[in-house]
């Protein structure tokens, strides 16, 4: 069995997985978003702190397992640095004290392997993920063969929702509050501009649609929320679907994927079917649960991980602030 630990912002997680079954033994998150919902946003030393109250607290659960263990995994990169750490500390210590070797596993990755729990993987796959800190598209071949093809050159889809539901006092997260509001507005009140519509660059940008939504926040009523809301949503998903239409054009879509913690979202969802459809290509979802941040997906990865022998040395394991694929 493998344990696996997440930490890299603001869910604390920990996962047993089968190497032999993929099979999840165990899994418990401990999310912070009450903790954060009143400053709008993720605050990291706040994170961490809690990180370091609910990691262990959830390790002591696993004490059974521990005899059974093969390796420790952990989220080593990307993510917010002072979150990380908690996680890979932790980590470091169940390796030394159980004497097993460590793992660190990408964050990205781990969302993409979230399509596999307790499931076998199926590759080659095009993925569009979306989350609090990525936009991005990748063709992946197989877990070592991840080529990045676009991404957000500025804020990306899911902390666009976040600083839109901030604006309008909706707390955080703002993903599943928006898209509530959405429901109940109408999408074409709002003529917001698509962005990058005239840059054939293949790539994302969220800052001036979320400038331009602010200046209706400003002017609005707080009746006239649920159609900026709306026209927001549908505008946001339309400048995906615009840049992947494109994408489509020249390498047709077979099988893809939508991952991370904005993939929940059901607009996106159902406007990403429809472009799909004329392609007969066949749409990759993750359980809702398991689009968000968890532990079970870097304990998925792990297993594959495992099996190549791609182990981490202690010393060498440490927290990167940044990183992409
Ligand atoms: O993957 P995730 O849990 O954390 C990161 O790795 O960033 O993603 C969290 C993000 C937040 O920005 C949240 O607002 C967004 O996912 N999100 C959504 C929805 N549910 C969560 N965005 C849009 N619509 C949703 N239904
Ligand atoms: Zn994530």
């Amino acid at each position: 069995m493998i344990l696996s630990i997440e930490s890299s912002c603001d869910d604390s997680a920990i996962a047993i997985t089968e190497i032999a079954t993929n099979r999840l033994l165990f899994h418990k998150k401990i999310s912070q978003e009450i903790e954060h919902s009143i400053y709008g946003g993720v605050v990291p030393e706040l994170a961490a702190r809690l990180h370091a109250e609910a990691l262990p607290k959830i390790l002591q659960e696993c004490e059974p397992y521990f005899d059974k263990l093969k390796a420790v995994a952990v989220t080593s990169s990307p993510g917010l640095a002072v979150t990380l750490i908690e996680g890979v500390t932790l980590a470091k210590a169940v390796s030394v004290g159980l004497n097993i070797p460590i793992i660190g596993v990408n964050h990205l990755i781990g969302h993409i392997y979230s399509l596999f729990i307790e499931k076998e993987t199926t590759f080659p796959l095009t993925v569009l993920l979306v989350s609090g800190g990525h936009t991005q598209v990748m063709e992946v071949k197989s877990l070592s063969e991840i080529e990045t093809v676009a991404k957000s050159m500025d804020d990306s889809f899911g902390e666009s929702f976040d600083k839109v539901a901030k604006m309008m006092g909706l707390g955080y997260p703002g993903g599943p509050a928006i898209q509530n509001l959405a429901k109940e507005g109408n999408r074409k009140r709002y003529d917001f501009t698509v962005p990058l519509l005239r840059t054939p660059k293949f790539a994302f940008s969220y800052s001036g649609l979320k400038n331009a939504v602010r200046l209706a926040v400003e002017e609005a009523n707080k009746t006239d929320y649920k159609d900026i809301a709306a026209s927001f949503e549908h505008i946001a998903t339309k400048h995906l679907t615009h840049k992947l239409k494109k994408y489509f054009a020249q390498y047709p879509p077979k099988n893809f994927a939508i991952v991370g913690g904005a993939s929940a979202n059901l607009y996106l969802r159902s406007q990403i079917e429809a472009l799909l459809k004329p392609y007969g290509a066949r749409l990759f979802l993750s359980e809702l649960q398991y689009c968000s941040d968890n532990a079970a997906m870097i304990g998925r990865v792990a297993v594959d991980m495992y099996k190549a022998k791609m182990f981490s040395s202690l010393e060498e394991l440490n927290v990167v602030a940044k990183s992409n694929l």
